[in-house]
């Protein structure tokens, strides 16, 4: 269940239909489930496989875990990117998160809806994404119509950074284990719910029959090869693999580091794996995009889709559920269930740092809950400020895109490579109640790290002017977007110093002298 929480998240229910309506549904989901397989399901094993080897070691978090795999200080820094990312990560998921939180309680006052305001248009999408983005503080002061400040954009922050640092505060067992029991049951059973009804909307207007949930069903689920050609296609599904699975962020390890010596890894693992993807592809696909296109077309649903990450959960989504009966109740259900899933991964994030803090520098859950949250106020305050200059899609591209696919690819030279084929192999198997075929032997060790080498060859080529060089963004930009990536070198930097002080005075030796192992 802690696992499931940990990978089933916003990625899940509001950025994989946005991409697979952006990129021509069956269309994307075919270099989706290559990425599933050839660098999902492997990275899934080799983390929780990495997690419990270092854990015998007494290590919850990845620097330990690569000193103990490499046997040397590089491994430790290459590690400490098992800390950094994910701090960085939660910093602008918990922004998104407290939109969730704030949207459920929208719900129930109605607050968003056609009727709630009389704006000088009479295009429905206009209000809900007038709405959006004076809750977000994008629109100009003087045109806001249903916020003038950020307060409550603020006041929504400041209670989901301080319910994660409650759970944090709370430990594994009490915390994350009771939140992912709890929240895990009401998330399926909310979304089971909604897919259901969903599938038994029908088409609302006779005269429109193209607007149906099973014509948008049927464009999540036809194939189409045509679009492989594309390399942007491959790019983003494999990016959303990551995302979605947790992988590269150094928490999966975190989580398995505490399970026992001979428990099963490959089962598990799989099964985590299993479990996200029937919440995306099954649950997720099953809502968001035959809902819109049973609403607005579906020309109009990929439009919506292409206008930002996350215009089809806030813009489109309420609009949807206008339109049924008891509406108001599906849209608390549905900003409820994206706040559930939110947390319990944004939870996961924090703990590779707490389990860190912990292990190098003794501090204890109350400490480390606070030092996250400060690490989330800190960072996160500008990016709430700033959010309309593009300061929130600098984290996106180099943490949650970039950085993801970077630590994976070190990951696999490591295990792969390093710790050497036959300790990786036989650690993989090692309890294991599902026999791994022999195949991924060789996707673990060549097929994978090549891929990956491909996608940041590719990316960093594709990516030198409009990423690197910030061409096509508006010059008054800039200073907020490299103060954005200012601060997130920072912080790689920062944790990357405090890993290399906590290894000046500790070796495999050393630990094995104090008896810590
Ligand atoms: N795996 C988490 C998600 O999908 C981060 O949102």
């Amino acid at each position: 269940m802690a696992m499931a929480g940990n990978a089933i998240g916003l990625g899940n229910f509001l950025r994989f239909p946005r991409l697979a309506a952006e990129h021509g549904g069956g269309a994307f989901l075919i270099p989706y489930f290559i990425a599933l397989l050839l660098l999902g399901i492997p990275l899934m094993w080799v983390e929780w496989t990495m997690g419990r080897h270092g854990g015998q070691f007494g290590h919850h978090s990845t620097p330990g875990m690569f000193l103990r795999m490499t046997g040397s200080r590089w491994g430790k820094l290459i590690g400490s990117l098992g800390i950094s990312l994910p701090i960085l990560f939660v910093v602008f998921y918990t922004y998104i998160e407290s939109w969730t939180l704030a949207y459920a309680f929208y719900s129930i006052t109605g607050a968003y809806t056609t009727e709630a305001v009389n704006l000088a248009t009479s295009e429905p999408m206009m209000h809900t994404r007038q709405f959006l983005h004076d809750y977000q503080g994008v629109t100009p002061e003087g045109e806001r119509v249903y916020f003038q400040s950020l307060w409550p954009a603020i006041t929504f922050w400041l209670i989901a950074v301080g319910l994660n640092c409650w759970i944090i505060s709370r430990g594994v067992s009490a915390g994350i284990e009771k939140l992912a029991k709890i929240a895990m049951p009401l998330l399926f059973l909310f979304a089971i719910v909604l897919a259901i009804r969903v599938l038994c909307t029908g088409a609302p207007d006779a005269s429109l029959p193209d607007r149906s949930p099973w014509v948008g069903l049927n464009f999540v689920w036809e194939p189409n090869f045509m679009a492989l050609a594309h390399f942007d296609v491959w790019l983003a599904a494999a990016g959303q693999i990551f995302f979605t699975l947790s992988i590269g962020t150094g928490s999966i390890q975190c989580y398995a580091s505490y399970l026992k010596r001979d428990d099963d890894c490959a089962m598990t693992g799989f099964a985590t794996a299993a479990t996200n993807e029937f919440a995306e592809v099954v649950l997720g696909g099953t809502i968001a995009i035959p809902l819109a296109v049973s609403s607005f077309g579906l020309a109009a649903t990929q439009i919506i889709a292409s206008q930002g990450s996350f215009d089809l959960g806030f813009v489109a989504m309420p609009l949807a559920f206008e339109d049924l009966p008891l509406g108001w109740l599906f849209a608390t259900l549905w900003f409820s269930l994206l706040f559930f899933a939110g947390i319990t991964s944004s939870v996961g994030l924090c703990m590779p740092l707490a389990a860190f803090l912990h292990e190098a520098y003794g501090i204890g859950q109350k400490g480390s809950a606070a030092i996250c949250g400060a690490f989330m106020l800190v960072l996160g305050l500008p990016l709430v400020l700033f959010l309309g200059h593009g300061y929130l899609d600098q984290y996106d591209f180099w943490v949650g895109t970039f950085g993801l696919a970077l630590f994976a690819f070190l990951e696999l030279i490591c295990f792969g490579w390093i710790f050497g084929r036959h300790a990786m192999w036989t650690e993989l198997q090692r309890g294991a109640d599902l026999k791994i075929p022999r195949i991924f032997y060789y996707i673990i060790r060549y097929i994978a790290p090549a891929y990956l080498l491909v996608l940041l060859v590719g990316w960093t080529w594709e990516s030198v002017g409009k990423e690197i060089l910030l061409e096509g963004a508006p010059v008054k930009d800039h200073p907020y977007l490299w103060l954005s990536r200012g601060t997130i070198a920072g912080v790689v930097a920062l944790l990357g110093l405090l890993v290399f002080l906590w290894s000046s005075n500790h070796s495999i030796e050393s630990e094995e002298a104090r008896g810590d192992v």
